[in-house]
C-alpha cells in the first residue's frame, strides 16, 4: 500500500520517487532564501527541500498533513521543526518572509482555502514560490487509468479525481482575488523518467494512485495494471524506462495589502 487516504509509504516514496525533491531543487534557487528569513516548507514531504533551504541559514519551519512524513522527516532531520498541519486550515502566530511549496499544491483542495492561510502566513510583501501540477498533468495515464476501469465490474465503488491541476490563468486569478501580487507564473512540460525498469509505471500508480486504484477489487488489479501499461506503452515506455507526463506550474507571488 502507499498513497491511500494520506497514508504514504515513506520507503518507496525515498527509494523510487525521489526526482520529487530533486525537480525541486530549482525552485529554491528561484525562492533565493536568506540567512536569518523565516521560511515556511508547505507539504514538505520527507524533509529533503525544507532541509535544504536550512542549509542557506534560513530558518525553517516544515508542515505536511501525513503524520508518516512528519515522522520521517523528523527522523531524517533531528535537528529541524516539522509539523503535522492541515494545508487549508493552519494558523501560525509568526509570519514568514517566504512560503515555499513544491509538489504538494496538487493535493489540496479547496484551493482557495489554502491561499487564504498561506496568506495569512505572510508577512506583507512576503514571498510565495511554489511549483505543482498544472492543467494536463499526468493526463495520458489518467486517462489510461479510467478507460481501464471504466468497466462496471473492476471498481467497488465510484472513483474519484484526488487532483488539483489548475491553469495559470486559474491559479494566478485565485491568488489575486486573495490579495497577491502574481509576479511570475509559467506551465511547462516535464516528462519525467520513472526508477524501477518495467515496473516503473505500476509504481508510480501504487504510490501516486493510491486512491483511485484501491477502488479496483483486488481480483482484478493484475489485469488492469497489464491494460493500463498496454495504453502508455507507445509513448511513455522507452530504451527499458518509463515516464511520467508531468506538466508544472510555477508561480511567484507576493502578498500585497490591497
Ligand atoms: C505531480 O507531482 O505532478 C503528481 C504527483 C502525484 C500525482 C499526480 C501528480
Amino acid at each position: 500500500m502507499s498513497q491511500t487516504n494520506n497514508q504514504w509509504n515513506t520507503e518507496l516514496y525515498e527509494n523510487k520517487h525521489d526526482f520529487v525533491w530533486k525537480y525541486g531543487s530549482d525552485l529554491i534557487e528561484i525562492l533565493a532564501p536568506k540567512q536569518g528569513e523565516k521560511i515556511l516548507d508547505l507539504g514538505c514531504g520527507t524533509g529533503q527541500l525544507t532541509n535544504q533551504i536550512a542549509a542557506t541559514g534560513a530558518e525553517t519551519i516544515g508542515i505536511d498533513n501525513s503524520g508518516e512524513m512528519v515522522e520521517k522527516a523528523l527522523k531524517n532531520y533531528p535537528n529541524l521543526k516539522f509539523i503535522l498541519a492541515d494545508a487549508t486550515n493552519f494558523n501560525f502566530a509568526e509570519q514568514f518572509d517566504a512560503v515555499f511549496s513544491n509538489a504538494a499544491l496538487h493535493w489540496i483542495k479547496p484551493p482557495e482555502e489554502a491561499i487564504k492561510c498561506i496568506y495569512r502566513a505572510l508577512k506583507p510583501e512576503g514571498r510565495f514560490v511554489a511549483e505543482f501540477g498544472g492543467k494536463g498533468n499526468v493526463e495520458q495515464i489518467s486517462k489510461a487509468i479510467s478507460e481501464a476501469i471504466a468497466a462496471e465490474k473492476y471498481a467497488s465503488e465510484p472513483t474519484i479525481n484526488p487532483w488539483y491541476f489548475p491553469s495559470i490563468g486559474e491559479y494566478s486569478t485565485l491568488l489575486e482575488k486573495a490579495g497577491f501580487e502574481v509576479n511570475y507564473a509559467t506551465l511547462f512540460e516535464r516528462l519525467t523518467p520513472l526508477k524501477g525498469g518495467e515496473a516503473g509505471m505500476r509504481n508510480w500508480i501504487a504510490m501516486f494512485a493510491g486512491s483511485i486504484i484501491d477502488r479496483i477489487r483486488e481480483e482484478y488489479y493484475p489485469e488492469i495494471m497489464v491494460k493500463i501499461e498496454t495504453k502508455l506503452k507507445a509513448n511513455l515506455f522507452k530504451n527499458d524506462l518509463w515516464f511520467a507526463d508531468y506538466k508544472r506550474i510555477r508561480i511567484v507571488a507576493k502578498k500585497k495589502n490591497y
